[in-house]
């Protein structure tokens, strides 16, 4: 293929021409959007670095889901802001816990909208760390007995998936034994299976007011530095009974997405994190991009690197610029 045989621009000339050979495309069935449910009532609560994110009790946070599945996104993930919070993250696995009560609220007005639910111990222990503490750090086995007792009671209020985003070793297989042992062997499973330790997930750390107390999550989630290392987390999670594995951050693991893509054939999620939604909004208030193109053309990105599913703060927006056409 060679000038001038072959003219790459001939195919670009009229956009009926690109519509035709473009090569992917991005669906409102592909968003998942995050929501922050906190206890009280008549909460609203704006996070400062997330414009247009906020902190949601739960009569608000089912009118603004009810508006998200009227747009057509099929799927909210919830994260809990409890009234209290201690060493072993008890409202995690409360049944009048803050997730327990959100889902029940949710499943009861807006029936039709799938509801997945982050599993991790980090919003509600006192320490902010992922799982319990023993000698300084996170300990793995005694954490999975918590996570497993958190996804089922997620699955009893009615909870349509679950999302193990804590990275202990061998939290799939825990979690999927209790909820197959309780009747829920039809819950699906969405692993956080390449989750690294990144300076992205700043925002949401004041969103879920989640920050860890005393030093970072280092020991627990992955080196930023590594590759080959993604496959290993994605096959022990596939292995274990993960119907959903993720990647995230997203922007700058892309990589990572194409690499599980071309190893496994299960669906693919990427988590576009909130750091990379802060930074869209922060550039666009400057007038420093035109914030549309860029949402739009980061969405494309995911699905050009593999991703079938996008977690996603600006789900709303995307949806709302779909339909518009
Ligand atoms: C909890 C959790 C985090 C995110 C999702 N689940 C934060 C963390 O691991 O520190 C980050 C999401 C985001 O930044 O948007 N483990
Ligand atoms: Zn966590």
């Amino acid at each position: 293929m060679y000038f001038p045989t072959f003219r790459s621009r001939r195919i670009r000339g009229k956009e009926v021409f690109r519509r035709m050979v473009r090569e992917n495309s991005l669906s409102v069935n592909d968003l998942i959007y995050p929501m922050f449910s906190a206890f009280g009532s008549g909460i609203r609560k704006e996070i400062s670095s997330m414009p247009g994110i906020h902190q949601l009790s739960i009569e608000n946070l089912v009118e603004e889901a009810q508006a998200v599945h009227e747009l057509g996104v099929p799927a909210v993930i919830l994260f809990g802001i409890p009234e209290f919070k201690d060493a072993v993250g008890s409202d995690a696995y409360a049944d009048c816990g803050i997730i327990q009560e959100t889902i029940r609220a949710l499943k009861k007005s807006v029936p039709d909208l799938a509801v997945i639910t982050d599993v991790c111990m980090c919003e509600y222990t006192d320490h902010g760390h992922c799982g319990i503490i023993k000698d300084g750090d996170v300990d793995n086995d005694a954490t999975l007995e918590l996570l497993a007792k958190e996804a089922l009671s997620h699955a009893q209020a009615g909870a349509d998936m679950v999302a193990p985003s804590d990275m202990m070793d061998g939290r799939v297989a825990a979690i999927r034994d209790t909820l197959d042992e309780n009747g829920f062997d039809h819950i699906p499973l969405m692993s956080y299976a390449a989750k690294y330790a990144s300076g992205y997930y700043g925002p949401f750390r004041e969103a879920a007011e989640s920050t860890p107390q005393f030093g970072d999550r280092r020991s627990y989630q992955m080196d930023p530095a590594n590759r080959r290392e993604a496959l290993r987390e994605a096959r022990m999670d596939v292995e274990e009974g993960a119907d959903i594995i993720m990647v995230k951050p997203g922007l700058p693991y892309l990589d990572i997405v194409r690499d599980l893509r071309n190893e496994f054939d299960l669906p693919l999620a990427v988590y576009n994190v909130s750091g990379e939604y802060s930074m869209v909004k922060a550039a666009a208030r400057n007038g420093w991009i035109d914030e549309e193109r860029v949402i739009m053309e980061t969405m494309l990105s995911f699905k050009r690197a593999g991703a079938d599913l996008i977690l996603t703060y600006h789900a709303p927006e995307v949806a709302r610029i779909l339909k518009r056409g």
